[in-house]
């Protein structure tokens, strides 16, 4: 294939290198009929396929699995493979080459109006969510378009603003989220985001697009804009961007040829990005030899998966014992999105369905021995979410008259979208007071939850149970009564920490920035658990939590050396058994703690999980292999990911707030940390080693000042060499300046 990719190149004319750089309208890569280069199709995404109609907001139906918040919480890469391999199917069936998806940007703040699409607060989790998408997508021969990079995680002034993040955070967390995905599952393409990053569009940073994904990931694919992102296209060239997105008309292909022309892009660079999207066409085309563009499915088909896979994403909050439901005697079920369910958000990503489950229906259908009753509850279409006395009134006397409520509630269309940000976390107060109401007489409370991202629940006390549903895509209506009848035991776990309240989040004083266009992360890599953790600060439910019908018990941790280094691995078996009396699936967490560190670290961070599926009294073991970057930093001095010496914990259990088993293990590193010496450097800096140490004392002492550094105080240890002196000795500047230079050279 390189062998044609050069040839084509030679036989490009400059215009013609130049207009394959952009594409040709909204979704297609330019063609060269001449040269039998054919152009390929794209698509939103992630969760679904948008084909456009042509009609302004109109696209064909697809199906509509559940969104990135909800598929992150299956934690489940197997079932995470299928999604992706029925979205390969679906592009398939529609003449899509490539899905623009999956999107991996952090979750940083509850508010980014476009969390629903996103995985999660903590990279690994998000990273291998992504990696197991895309091997699903790919492996039926369509491309996928790992997205936003990097740093996008707001929705105000998306297309402006600057993200200013340090180096540390930004590998550690934010790029984290992609890495793993780019190394492990080789998307095809990687489309760049909206937002500068430190003052550089993410469009022209060659740091982001170059430096880090092409020659430290190794990415082979090829750079996609976001749509519109693009702000100076020959910068954009030389950076790394190949492709953009979509047509400029015409006038960007101009500001191309220009600038080949006065030089400023040199001929290499332009072949090279025409390379990289010839690259991508060829092997588009390639493999719709394998996998022909034909529909291989039915709808009803791909709806049954797109149950089952809502069923293993919804995470069971809070139960009392109330769920399972009875199939039998009176049910209410209160609130419009019973009947209206909200099931996906709004933006680039919003699909046409082919189907759609109305809970309300599912819950009938589920238990035709119920006597099922229905009240509205809050009315959808008043937009200021105020209560309505009536209908509440009204959902109060349905649910008094029933044994149980199921009460469907959330967050409405106009709170978070792409486009903009919420502004608080709150649900409408027509929700939150109904939840009240009804829960005052009806002690068999449940509320089932249909929302992108946290909100707080001022009502969580008074409840029987919570289902979060969020918003898993056209079956949830399916899903949920699936899981409220028990015919499928709840197994999803949260993918991101809810917090009580808002002022808990550790972005609070920086979202959306305090300036417009521009925000900086100041709580650094204190992001989600690792921050509420740290801070000790209860959240309302911790990352990784999610309850069962059945019970689980950690018996035991292994690992298969007491101490490791840098080239090792470390293997660690789990055990964990079902103690209750129902089938159940549960995901065991493994995270790593540096129990003691001069660096500044979070208590714990997320380093391995899988699902298992036991039978009741069914006990299995989990491995997990362990490396150096699972106990590593990100060290900003070395530009490397570095470990410090010394004993971490290895901790596992069912959330990050339960982890009852933990095995020590002690980790010695091989970096080395050459320390530079000056006149400001501190005797306790000294005292750390051993041949500084000597040569000090050595020093001092043809001074007549015969100490034990070991043996001195702190203060003394704060003391800078600069002020020796003050020990009453006279140094001469050049015996001094000796000194220094002798400590460099050790
Ligand atoms: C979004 C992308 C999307 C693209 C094409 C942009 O506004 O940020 O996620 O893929 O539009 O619809």
């Amino acid at each position: 294939m390189e062998k044609d990719i050069k040839k084509l190149i030679s036989q490009m004319t400059l215009e013609e290198k130049a207009a394959m750089l952009s594409g040709s309208d909204s979704w297609h890569t330019a063609a060269v009929d001449r040269l039998g280069i054919p152009s390929v199709m794209m698509a939103d995404g992630p969760h679904g396929l948008r084909r456009e109609t042509g009609v302004r907001g109109e696209s064909y139906p697809a199906t509509c699995f559940p969104t990135g918040s909800a598929l992150a919480c299956s934690w489940d890469r197997a079932l995470i493979t299928r999604l992706g391999s029925a979205l390969a199917d679906e592009c398939r069936s529609q003449g899509i080459s490539i899905i623009l998806g999956p999107a991996v940007n952090i979750k940083r703040s509850p508010l980014c109006g476009r969390n629903f699409e996103y995985y999660s607060e903590d990279p690994y989790l998000s990273s291998q969510t992504a990696s197991a998408y895309i091997k699903g997508v790919q492996s039926k021969g369509v491309g996928t378009s790992l997205k936003h990079f990097a740093a996008n995680n707001k929705e105000t002034d998306r297309m402006t603003t600057d993200t200013v993040v340090d180096e540390r955070t930004l590998r550690e967390i934010y790029l984290a989220s992609f890495e793993t995905a780019v190394i492990e599952a080789k998307p095809w393409t990687v489309m760049c985001a909206y937002n500068k990053l430190n003052g550089e569009f993410c469009s022209e940073n060659r740091y982001l697009l170059t430096d880090i994904l092409r020659k430290e990931w190794g990415f082979e694919g090829m750079v996609v804009s976001d749509w519109g992102a693009v702000n100076e296209r020959d910068d954009g060239v030389l950076a790394g961007l190949d492709l953009e997105m979509p047509t400029s008309f015409g006038v960007n292909t101009q500001k191309i040829i220009d600038a080949v022309k006065s030089g400023k892009i040199p001929a290499e660079a332009l072949d090279r990005a025409v390379g990289h999207v010839l690259s991508l066409v060829l092997k588009c085309i390639e493999a719709k030899k394998s996998f022909p563009h034909t529909k291989t499915f039915t709808d009803s088909e791909h709806h049954a998966l797109a149950r089952e896979i809502a069923s293993q994403c919804m995470v069971l909050l809070k139960n009392d014992g109330t769920l399972p439901l009875k199939k039998t005697g009176r049910l209410a079920v209160i609130g419009q999105f019973a009947k209206k369910p909200r099931y996906q958000g709004g933006g680039s990503s919003h699909i046409h369905p082919t189907m759609l489950d109305i809970p309300l229906d599912e819950i009938k259908k589920s238990a035709p021995g119920l006597t099922v009753l229905y009240s509205d509850g809050y009315d959808l279409s008043d937009e200021t979410g105020a209560p309505d006395p009536a209908l509440i009134d009204e959902a109060v006397k349905t649910a008094e008259s029933a044994d149980a409520a199921v009460i469907f509630a959330g967050l409405p269309d106009s709170f978070e979208s792409e486009g903009y940000d919420r502004r608080h976390m709150k649900m409408p107060d027509s929700h939150n007071a109904l939840i009240e109401a009804v829960s005052k007489v009806q002690k068999n409370t449940v509320v089932v939850l249909f929302n992108g991202s946290p909100v707080e629940m001022p009502w969580i006390g008074s409840v029987s149970a919570v289902l979060e549903g969020y918003l898993c895509g056209q079956a949830s209506g399916g899903a949920a009564a699936d899981i409220l009848f028990g015919d499928v035991n709840p197994s999803g776990k949260l993918a991101e920490t809810f917090p009580k309240k808002l002022s808990d989040n550790p972005s609070y004083l920086n979202f959306p920035g305090e300036k417009p266009n521009y925000v900086e992360y100041r709580e650094g890599i204190f992001v989600g658990y690792r921050y509420y953790e740290k801070k000790q600060i209860a959240p309302l439910f911790p990352f990784g939590h999610g309850l069962s019908y059945t019970t689980f018990e950690y018996r035991g941790i292994k690992t298969d050396k007491t101490e490791i280094g840098d080239g090792d691995t470390l293997t660690v078996q789990v055990t964990v058994a079902n103690t209750g009396k129902r089938a159940g699936k549960e995901t065991v967490q493994l995270y790593v703690r540096d129990v003691e560190s001069s660096i500044m670290r979070p208590f714990k961070e997320l380093r391995g999980f899988e699902k298992v599926e036991l039978e009741p009294g069914e006990e299995k073991t989990v491995s997990f292999t362990l490396s150096k970057r699972d106990f590593a930093y990100y060290d900003t001095e070395l530009n490397s990911f570095e470990v410090e010496s010394g004993t971490f914990e290895i901790l596992a259990g069912g959330s990050s707030a339960d982890t009852p088993l933990c095995q020590t293990v002690v980790y010695h590193s091989g970096a080395v940390r050459k320390p530079k010496y000056n006149k400001l450097t501190q005797i306790g800096e000294i005292a750390k080693n051993p041949a500084a140490t000597a040569l000090l004392q050595e020093f001092l002492a043809k001074f007549g000042l015969n100490i034990d550094i070991k043996a001195l105080s702190q203060w003394i240890y704060e003391m800078p060499l600069r002020n020796i002196y003050l020990t009453g000795i006279n140094i001469p500047q050049e015996e001094f300046d000796n000194l220094i230079e002798k400590l460099n050279n050790l």
